[in-house]
């Protein structure tokens, strides 16, 4: 079953570092806000040449990380589990990305208050598992009650690098079987059990992967990233797909890029469900 690619993005009109939540946001290294502005249209104008249709969410002043919708929810066929942000000051998210995705038709489940989870930035899914990153942003308590609810496999997997504190800064699925990963992100029992999930995985260097090369956005078969990534760009062209690079370095002093600035609503390429008939998952969750 194919769809037309439906991404949620948020102009950064009021992006900025306004506070420090991870290894990449410091305050004295502020954001070009005009060149933010250019970047963020000019990754918008790549999705729209892909195939992709964009909703916005509007932004909000005094809510600066807002940008990142990957981070909203983790969608799965019409039902969104929402986030609950590790750090206070994300949380004044919640409220808004409910609201965008209850009024555009999604089912909203809320996870228990004591558990942190931070949507798509911290869960995948490849092929019929959601690989799913813990410790840094998201609770590895939450993953079991996701998978109960989806009726899915979930592997989870530690994240040990403070650089690499979100799953989609390591890790993207390109296909149900081709996924692309940065090694150092990940423990020896982590990088197995990638390599056992992921029949084609794809392995970034670390230059490339300080560059964001893994927080790719996959519409069809083009790959969106940062630019900078040389050589993952010429090993998705031996792969057959169709990388793009675009300058995305203001996203980077907050910790993003490409994907975080992206949600995609209508199922991801490497997600399983999205191929299969959707009538008993539906009337799940
Ligand atoms: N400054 C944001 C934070 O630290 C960046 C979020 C990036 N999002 C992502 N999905 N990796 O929360």
């Amino acid at each position: 079953m194919s769809t037309t690619p439906h991404i949620l993005m948020c102009p950064p009109d009021y992006f900025g570092i306004e506070y420090e939540i991870n290894a990449w946001m410091k305050k004295d290294r502020q954001v070009d806000h005009p060149l933010a502005v250019k970047q963020w249209t000019a990754l918008q104008q790549v999705l729209i040449e892909a195939g992709a249709k964009i909703s916005l969410l509007e932004a909000v002043k005094g809510l600066p990380d807002l940008v990142f919708t990957a981070n909203a929810a983790l969608i799965y066929r019409k039902t969104a589990i929402l986030s609950r942000f590790m750090h206070k000051q994300r949380q004044g998210e919640e409220e808004h990305d409910q609201a965008w995705l209850e009024a555009n038709g999604f089912k909203i489940h809320k996870l228990p208050e004591t558990i942190s989870f931070e949507g798509a930035g911290d869960a995948l899914f490849c092929g019929d598992t959601l690989l799913a990153g813990y410790r840094m942003r998201s609770d590895i308590k939450g993953y079991q009650d996701i998978g109960t609810l989806l009726g899915c496999r979930v592997t989870p997997l530690e994240l040990v690098n403070p650089y690499y504190y979100h799953i989609d800064t390591c890790f993207c699925p390109l296909s149900v079987d081709t996924a692309i990963y940065f090694p150092g992100a990940f423990d020896e029992y982590g990088r197995k059990a990638l390599t056992n999930l992921v029949p084609n995985l794809i392995e970034v260097n670390e230059e490339e992967a300080r560059s964001f090369a893994c927080n790719a956005v996959v519409v069809n078969k083009t790959v969106a990233t940062n630019s900078g990534c040389p050589d993952l760009h010429k090993k998705l062209k031996e792969n057959g797909f169709c990388p793009v690079g675009t300058p995305l370095g203001e996203f980077v002093k907050s910790g993003g890029s490409a994907k975080c600035l992206t949600l995609r609503l209508d199922g991801e390429e490497g997600a399983g469900w999205k191929y299969k008939s959707g009538v008993d998952a539906n009337t799940q969750a």
